[in-house]
């Protein structure tokens, strides 16, 4: 099987584990805030690529709630969670390689964690496709775990079900959304507990067309 269909079919296998474990995390809302802050417009229509069970989604509805959110997922039963959480919000399956199927425009664009599940190449297509989505001044919000391309590979989780977990090099990444035409606003470091024993650093990208 291609390892995109194996990861996608892992996801939506694992979607409820996913939303009792993330739905209530609060060590990202600061960073969420910040995406919120420099977008302008109250009724802001937003992009989320990778909803998941609709966390996101619900943290920014919940602080503005005349946001307009379009929140899409490749898994099928992340949108039917993800619904169920945030009623208000309108949801599309898709998947992120994708993009350029999309003709709406958007003041401000949501990747949180699909770059893990997205090639070095698929990475650089989606945010050049994002940056066509943007109105001018559009912010653009990502998270990802920086590292080595040569690290990345199949997790298995205790069940046994794989996803591909791509690292992503955040000076590479950086010198791409410049290229584009990107402003880098914020880089942020928030230190996650995955057990006692090991804590990861998550890197967030805030940038802004
Ligand atoms: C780690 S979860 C992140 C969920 C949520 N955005 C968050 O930050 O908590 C990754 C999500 O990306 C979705 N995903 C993985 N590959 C995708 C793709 N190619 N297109 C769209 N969604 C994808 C998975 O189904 C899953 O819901």
């Amino acid at each position: 099987m291609d390892q995109y269909q194996e990861t996608h079919n892992t996801w939506n296998s694992v979607a409820k584990r996913y939303e009792e474990a993330f739905m209530d995390l609060e060590i990202y809302n600061a960073s969420y805030d910040r995406f919120c802050e420099l977008i302008a417009n109250d009724k802001a229509s937003i992009l989320e690529i990778g909803c998941g069970p609709g966390n996101m989604t619900k943290y920014l509805l919940d602080q503005k709630p005349r946001y307009q959110i379009l929140a899409t997922d490749v898994a099928p039963n992340m949108i039917v969670l993800a619904q169920k959480n945030v009623p208000k919000a309108r949801f599309q399956q898709l998947d992120g390689r994708y993009l350029n199927t999309i003709s709406e425009k958007f003041h401000g664009i949501l990747c949180g964690f699909i770059l893990p599940y997205l090639s070095a190449m698929d990475t650089i297509r989606l945010v050049k496709n994002a940056y066509t989505l943007l109105y001018p001044e559009g912010v653009l919000y990502l998270s990802f775990v920086s590292g080595n391309d040569r690290d990345s590979g199949f997790i298995a989780s205790a069940t046994g079900e794989r996803t591909y977990f791509y690292y992503h090099n955040v000076a590479i990444l950086q010198k791409e959304l410049t290229k584009l035409g990107f402003q880098i606003i914020e880089q942020l470091e928030v230190p996650y507990k995955r057990s006692d024993k090991i804590i990861e650093l998550h890197t967030i990208l805030i940038v802004q067309k």
